[in-house]
């Protein structure tokens, strides 16, 4: 463990949230622009990227693969693609942080080269499930080696021929999906994918800024291998996750106004919106408008008195990485709120069901952890110390509980913030948050 790893943030309670702010850019667009941008032919310039550890090692890893990258400099990127067949093999393992998106979409793209490489995380990424990706690229054609309950290091071994698959998804993973879809552009024939729900569909949306041909029905993508990817700009907007730390904040600190600008609104990640509106937020879109294929607005947030509700399986994939701070606003809320289907929290950086749970419980609130969710009842959290178990988004969600808690909120293990968020600390005190920073 590193010094930086024991951060600790010390947070003062009450307050308000007052001003306009700009998140940093979205992680999932970050890193599939730069995964698409290496694979095209041509220079792909980049701006609004976000400049965080997660997105960091794919740039790292590009580099390594043989792209030359400028930049990042305040967000912006130049990549000189290197075309579907340019990537070289890198000299080193891959090492990839925190990143589960990264390694699972890295898989598919990897199985399809002619070169053989291994890669690697932290001690997080080392725990997080990765046959739902192996076993489906092996029906493709891959061969992957991972240890034996599938887990990271992994070895990709080159020079496999892949075959396009016609594959069912057995869960709602954004990440399944596209990790398929990249080694369907390596795969002789078409290879289909059909999500359970829908997920975050921003590879889709990017492929086709790419200008690579796929087709949509229903619940079904399809593409076919062997295409070529086009050189492009793209501006990369501001993080709903990131965002939603501030929406939850502004909603239950009494008084709050926040202006949140150039967010994205794709309506596979709003989840936290409707969730939101359901208990009684009062929030607002303003100048919506379409940008590099995604659509975006500025989201107005005043406070309100949030009440418990049930939230929808359906919900769940929509606010996937939002849940741990909407367990917050829960506990702040007046009443009950349910949630199910949500087993997949418990494979995220960490088992978000159990550590949400533990925290919510060591500063006073009734919160029942179940297999696939949580029952809280809302009430006064008392502050005291929370263990944020090295996840970014636990660590987020306890500091913004403080703007509703009795007493001051200590969260133990904050270094990882930094992985999705490194300016969360500066904007929260901007806009009134009262946080000091102990090594
Ligand atoms: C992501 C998809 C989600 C999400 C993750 C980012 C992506 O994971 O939790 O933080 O960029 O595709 P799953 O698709 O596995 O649910």
């Amino acid at each position: 463990m590193n010094a930086s790893s024991t951060q600790t943030y010390v947070v003062n309670p009450g307050g308000k949230l007052h001003g306009t702010l700009r998140v940093p850019g979205d992680k999932s667009i970050s890193h599939r622009a730069v995964l698409l941008g290496s694979l095209a032919k041509g220079t792909t310039q980049i701006r609004g990227f976000l400049e965080s550890e997660d997105t960091l090692a794919t740039l790292a890893a590009f580099t390594a693969l043989g792209v030359s990258i400028e930049g990042p400099n305040n967000g912006q990127l130049t990549l000189h693609g290197v075309g579907l067949h340019g990537l070289q093999a890198p000299n080193a393992p891959l090492f990839l942080g925190n990143s589960g998106t990264l390694m699972r979409l890295l898989l598919g793209l990897l199985a399809g080269q002619a070169f053989s490489v291994e890669m690697g995380g932290d001690e997080s990424l080392s725990r997080r499930p990765m046959h739902r990706v192996i076993d489906p690229l092996t029906t493709m054609g891959a061969r992957i080696l991972a240890s034996k309950n599938g887990t990271p290091p992994l070895i990709i071994l080159g020079k496999q021929r892949l075959q396009g698959i016609n594959y069912t998804m057995p869960i709602a993973s954004a990440q399944v999906k596209s990790c398929l879809l990249l080694a369907g552009l390596y795969a002789q024939g078409v290879t289909c994918v059909t999500e359970p729900v829908p997920t975050r569909d921003h590879t889709e949306r990017l492929l086709h800024g790419f200008g690579y041909s796929l087709k949509r029905e229903g619940q079904r993508i399809c593409l076919q291998g062997g295409g070529k990817l086009h050189a492009t700009s793209i501006d990369v907007p501001a993080d709903i996750s990131s965002a939603a730390f501030f929406m939850v904040g502004a909603s239950i600190a009494q008084g709050s106004d926040v202006l949140l600008e150039h967010v994205g609104i794709n309506p596979t990640r709003t989840g936290v919106i409707d969730i939101l509106r359901q208990m009684g937020a009062n929030i607002s879109l303003h100048n919506q408008r379409d940008v590099s294929g995604e659509p975006v607005a500025d989201i107005r947030v005043r406070a309100s008195h949030l009440q418990g509700i049930e939230i929808s399986k359906e919900q769940v994939p929509l606010a996937i990485d939002e849940l741990p701070v909407l367990f917050i606003a829960a506990a702040c809320a007046k009443g009950k709120t349910v949630l199910t289907g949500a087993e997949e929290l418990r494979v995220k950086e960490s088992d978000r069901i159990a550590v949400m749970a533990e925290g919510l419980q060591a500063v006073g609130i009734n919160a029942q952890p179940t297999p696939d969710g949580m029952v809280i009842q809302g009430g006064k959290m008392h502050g005291g110390v929370v263990k944020s178990h090295g996840d970014h988004r636990v660590a987020m969600a306890f500091t913004i509980a403080a703007l509703c808690a009795k007493d001051t909120m200590v969260i133990e293990n904050c270094a990882n913030v930094a992985t999705s968020f490194p300016n969360f600390v500066n904007l929260a005190q901007a806009v009134g948050m009262d946080i000091q920073l102990k090594a």
